[in-house]
C-alpha cells in the first residue's frame, strides 16, 4: 500500500493540514518527521477549528496512529498544552499518539537563547517563531542536546541539564546579559513532563516499519516549506530542519525505499512570514487583498503573512528537490474576482535570465520577476467540488501551474472546510502513483 509523503513547496502555510486531513482518511498511520511547534497547520472540520502544532493532522479521525518522529522537536510543555486543548474539544488522545524517544527536547534556555539572538541581529533577524526551534537543533548537531527518551532516566537528564546549563547560562547572563535558569527548578518541571508523557513514548521507527510490513498507508506530515528548508531553502532565512522530502527519512527511520510516492502542496499565490527574499512579493493593496481574502495571518503567531503573485521557479524547484510525484494547489478561492493574475515564470539579475532559483542569496534578493499575464475570472470558485463546474480561465491558471511547476495537479482546494475540495486522483487510493494521470483523469 502507498506510503506518502507531503510537504510545502513554498515558505510554509500552504494549507498542508487541509491536505493531510482528506488524505488522512485513506491512511492508517500519520507521522510528522520534522520542525516542532513553529508550525501551525489548520484543519475545518463539521465541528471546529483546530490548528495542530506538533501533532499529526491526522488525530481528528479514530483508529489512525499519530507519530511524532524522532527528527521533531519537542517542547513538552506546548505538546501537553496541545494534549489537553484537544482533549477539553472531545479528541481521543491514548494510545494513538506515540512519541519517538529519540526526538530532541526544547529546554526553557533554548527559547531564551533564540529570543536574546534575534534581538542582538536587529535587522538582520530572521523572524523566528520564537518556540526554540533553531537552538535545539543546534544542541543536536552539538551533541549535547536532550532526547525524549532522556526524560525517564532522572540521573542522566539531570546530568545533562548541569552540563548544558553551565554554558547556556554563562552565554545567556555574560553575552546577552539576560537571566539564567536554575537546574532544580527546569528538573522538577520536566520531571513533571515525563510523567505525563511516559506512557506514548516508544521506538517509532520499530513501529513505523512494522506497520509498513503489515501493509498500512503511511503518510508523512511535512512542516513548514522547502524554501525554509535548512539546505534547500533562503538559507540563513530558513529554519532549522530538514522541510523537504529527504526529512522524511532522517526523521522517521524509515528507509527511502519504503516511499511510493511524494505530493507538494502550493498556494495558488505566495506568502511568506518573516524576514528573507521574496521576490514575486506585493507590497501593495493588490498584496494587502490576498492578506485580507485569504486571512494571511500565522497560525502559530498571529503575525501578518506577507502575500504575492504565484511564482514557477520556486515550485519547479521544489518539485526537483522533492522528487514530486504531484501537487495540491490550494486557496484556489481566494483569486476570485481578480481582474488578471500574475505568474512568474522566471527572474531577471543584472541583464541575465534565471530559468531557475540562483543559489546565491544576494542575486536573489536582487532579482526582478518576469510575469505572465493570465486573465482572472468572475465566477466564484469557492466551495466548488468539481474541476467541470470551475470557470475556463481557473482551469487555464491552474494547466499553467502544472507547466511551470513541471508537476500535475491530484488535489485543488476552494475553501478551508474539508468538502471544499476537488480531488482529481487520490495518491493513497492508487498502488503506485505514477506522473502525468491527474490531466488524464479529467
Ligand atoms: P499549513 O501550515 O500549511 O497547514 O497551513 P496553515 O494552516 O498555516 O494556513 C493555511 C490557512 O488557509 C488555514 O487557515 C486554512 O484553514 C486555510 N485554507 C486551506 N485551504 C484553503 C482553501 O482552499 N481556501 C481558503 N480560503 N482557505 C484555505
Ligand atoms: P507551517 O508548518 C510559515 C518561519 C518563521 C521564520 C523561519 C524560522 O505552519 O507551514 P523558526 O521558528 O522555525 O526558527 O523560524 O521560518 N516558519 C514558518 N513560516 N509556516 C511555518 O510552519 C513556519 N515555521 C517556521 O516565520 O521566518
Ligand atoms: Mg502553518
Amino acid at each position: 500500500m502507498p506510503n506518502l509523503i507531503v510537504v510545502g513547496t513554498q515558505w510554509g502555510d500552504e494549507g498542508k493540514g487541509k491536505i493531510v486531513d482528506i488524505l488522512a482518511r485513506d491512511a492508517d498511520v500519520v507521522v510528522r518527521f520534522q520542525g516542532g511547534s513553529n508550525a501551525g497547520h489548520t484543519v475545518v472540520n463539521a465541528r471546529d477549528t483546530f490548528v495542530f502544532h506538533l501533532i499529526p493532522s491526522g488525530i481528528l479521525y479514530r483508529g489512525k496512529l499519530c507519530i511524532i518522529g524522532n527528527g521533531v522537536v519537542v517542547d513538552p510543555e506546548a505538546l501537553i498544552d496541545e494534549m489537553d486543548r484537544l482533549q477539553a474539544k472531545g479528541v481521543e488522545i491514548g494510545k494513538n499518539l506515540v512519541i519517538s524517544h529519540r526526538a530532541h527536547l526544547i529546554m526553557p534556555y533554548h527559547k531564551a537563547i533564540e529570543k536574546a539572538s534575534e534581538q542582538s541581529k536587529g535587522s538582520r533577524r530572521i523572524g523566528t517563531t520564537g518556540r526554540g526551534i533553531g537552538p535545539s537543533y543546534a544542541d543536536k548537531m552539538a551533541r549535547i542536546g536532550i532526547r525524549v527518551g532522556d526524560l525517564l532516566n532522572p540521573g542522566l537528564f539531570r546530568q545533562k541539564l548541569e552540563e548544558n546549563l553551565a554554558e547556556m547560562n554563562c552565554f545567556l547572563e555574560r553575552l546577552y546579559q539576560v537571566s539564567g535558569f536554575q537546574v532544580e527548578k527546569v528538573f522538577q518541571q520536566y520531571m513533571g513532563y515525563a510523567e505525563r508523557l511516559k506512557s506514548c513514548m516508544a521506538d517509532t521507527s520499530v513501529v513505523l516499519n512494522r506497520a509498513i510490513e503489515q501493509g498500512k498507508n503511511v503518510l508523512f506530515e511535512g512542516a513548514q516549506g522547502t524554501h525554509l528548508d535548512v539546505d534547500f531553502g533562503t538559507y540563513p532565512f530558513v529554519t532549522s530542519s530538514s522541510a523537504a522530502a529527504g526529512g522524511a527519512c532522517t526523521g522517521t527511520g524509515v528507509g527511502p525505499t519504503a516511499i511510493d510516492a511524494v505530493m507538494g502542496v502550493a498556494k495558488a499565490y505566495t506568502t511568506r512570514v518573516g524576514s528573507g527574499p521574496f521576490p514575486t512579493e506585493l507590497k501593495d493593496e493588490v498584496g494587502e487583498g490576498l492578506q485580507e481574502r485569504g486571512k494571511e495571518f500565522g497560525a502559530t503567531t498571529g503575525r501578518p503573512r506577507r502575500c504575492g503573485w504565484f511564482d514557477g521557479v520556486l515550485v519547479r524547484y521544489a518539485t526537483r528537490v522533492n522528487g514530486m510525484a504531484s501537487l495540491a494547489v490550494t486557496k484556489l478561492d481566494v483569486l476570485d474576482g481578480c481582474r488578471e493574475l500574475k505568474i512568474c515564470t522566471g527572474y531577471r539579475h543584472a541583464g541575465r535570465l534565471y530559468k531557475e532559483m540562483p543559489g546565491d542569496l544576494q542575486v536573489l534578493s536582487e532579482c526582478e520577476p518576469v510575469y505572465e499575464v493570465l486573465p482572472g475570472w468572475r465566477n466564484a470558485t469557492t466551495g466548488a467540488t468539481s474541476y467541470k463546474a470551475l470557470p475556463p480561465q481557473a482551469k487555464r491558471y491552474l494547466d499553467r501551474i502544472e507547466e511551470l511547476a513541471a508537476c500535475p495537479i491530484d488535489i485543488i482546494s476552494t475553501g478551508s472546510r474539508r468538502d471544499e475540495t476537488i480531488v482529481l486522483r487520490n495518491p493513497l487510493a492508487s498502488a503506485r502513483p505514477k506522473r502525468g494521470r491527474a490531466r488524464n483523469a479529467r
